[in-house]
């Protein structure tokens, strides 16, 4: 038999891994696709990758919708979940409503803090897996993913209220085998660094990534669209960005009530070798700003303010972008929608 492997989400980072675990014998990937149905189903997925050369992608199953991928009546062992996680808009694990299957893990591969609550509570249970990467990936045109940079992607299973020195019960030590049998599936396809962590270390990893993207993303936006290069060779920029990441780095170890581990890059580390990088490439929140597209908000500075306010903690610096961010999103959304009467 072998692996099933369903990719729901399969836009820049889902297809990107999905056709890396397509290329292991024993797996077979399946998508489940949306506004990229029509050329994935014709053509599959082309991908161009500095690391892996150019290469085409045809899943096995092609879904227009969840519900072909019921009518397919297949055991799915994974679901890799990999949509924009945009909860003020939409919960998403209404789609793995009757794909989800007494064996099968659900694997997020999504930026921000919060997004496993949803599946959790939804499918009690269930194995969840929590991934963050830092792989740098677009689909330009429906089908065609062009990855730029890095592969790394770090996993975790998400055991909620566990610390390091929990005993795990039966769906605790089955989250931690299917965790361990998908970052071996990934290293086969290719993936060398991705990382097996415990529940408690990749959720440090999530916050560490918080601390980039909280910085990065709404600043971007709010600086009128500059790119990740722009704005840490500006003064001004490279502080505001700077006290953004202290922040984010002062309250995760008070939230988590354990020190980061020392080996994750320093503020000054990432916005040292970001002034290096200057490809002109811009974060994505930017991308769906311009694009006039709902931005990762809730996810990436709501629910860590969240999370953190319920510790007593304030971060007052994210508080700030949040609020700008969400009102300019709103009252962009209000002229688009007023413009279509
Ligand atoms: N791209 C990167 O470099 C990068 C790097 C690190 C982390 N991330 C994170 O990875 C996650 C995915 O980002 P991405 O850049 O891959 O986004 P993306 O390119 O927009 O891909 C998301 C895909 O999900 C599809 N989708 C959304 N809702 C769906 C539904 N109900 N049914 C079926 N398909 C649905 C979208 O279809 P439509 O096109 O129809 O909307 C799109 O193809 C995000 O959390 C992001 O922050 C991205």
């Amino acid at each position: 038999m072998p692996i099933n492997i369903l990719i729901v989400g399969a836009g820049a980072v889902g297809a990107f891994y999905a056709s890396r675990l397509a290329l292991i014998p024993s797996s077979s990937v399946s998508v489940i696709c949306r506004s990229n149905y029509a050329a994935v189903a014709k053509s599959g997925f082309k991908i161009t990758s500095p690391k892996f050369g150019t290469y085409s992608f045809t899943p096995t199953h092609t879904f227009a919708s969840p519900a072909f991928a019921i009518a397919s009546n297949t055991r799915w062992d994974y679901i890799v979940v990999s949509t924009k996680a945009l909860p003020d808009l939409s919960d998403d694990s209404e789609i793995l409503e009757g794909l989800v299957g007494q064996d099968t893990a659900i694997a997020l591969i999504q930026n921000g803090l919060g997004v496993e609550e949803p599946y959790t509570k939804r499918f009690p249970g269930t194995v969840v897996l929590s991934a963050v990467t830092i792989a740098s990936a677009a689909q330009n045109e429906p089908g065609v993913i062009t990855h730029n940079r890095w592969t790394r992607i770090s996993i975790g299973p998400y055991l909620s209220g566990t610390t390091e020195s929990t005993t795990l019960d039966m769906t605790g030590r089955r989250a931690v085998e299917s965790n361990a049998e998908f970052v071996r599936l990934l290293k086969e396809g290719g993936i060398t660094d991705a990382e097996e962590y415990s529940h408690y270390k990749l959720q440090m990893v999530r916050w560490h990534k918080i601390a980039i993207n909280a910085s990065f993303n709404p600043s971007a936006v709010l600086s009128g669209g500059s790119t990740n290069n722009a704005m840490v060779i500006d003064p001004e920029l490279y502080l505001h960005l700077k006290g953004l990441m202290d922040e984010v780095l002062a309250t995760a170890p008070k939230v988590l009530g354990t020190p980061l581990p020392k080996n994750l890059a320093t503020p000054d580390q990432i916005l040292n070798s970001t002034k290096k990088n200057n490809s002109g490439s811009k974060p994505s929140m930017l991308l769906d700003w311009e694009g006039g597209k709902h931005m990762e908000l809730e996810v990436i500075l709501g629910n860590p303010i969240r999370i953190a306010r319920e510790k007593g903690l304030e971060m007052p610096r994210l508080q700030s972008l949040y609020a700008l961010l969400k009102m300019a999103q709103h009252n962009r959304d209000k002229v688009k929608s007023s413009s279509k009467l």
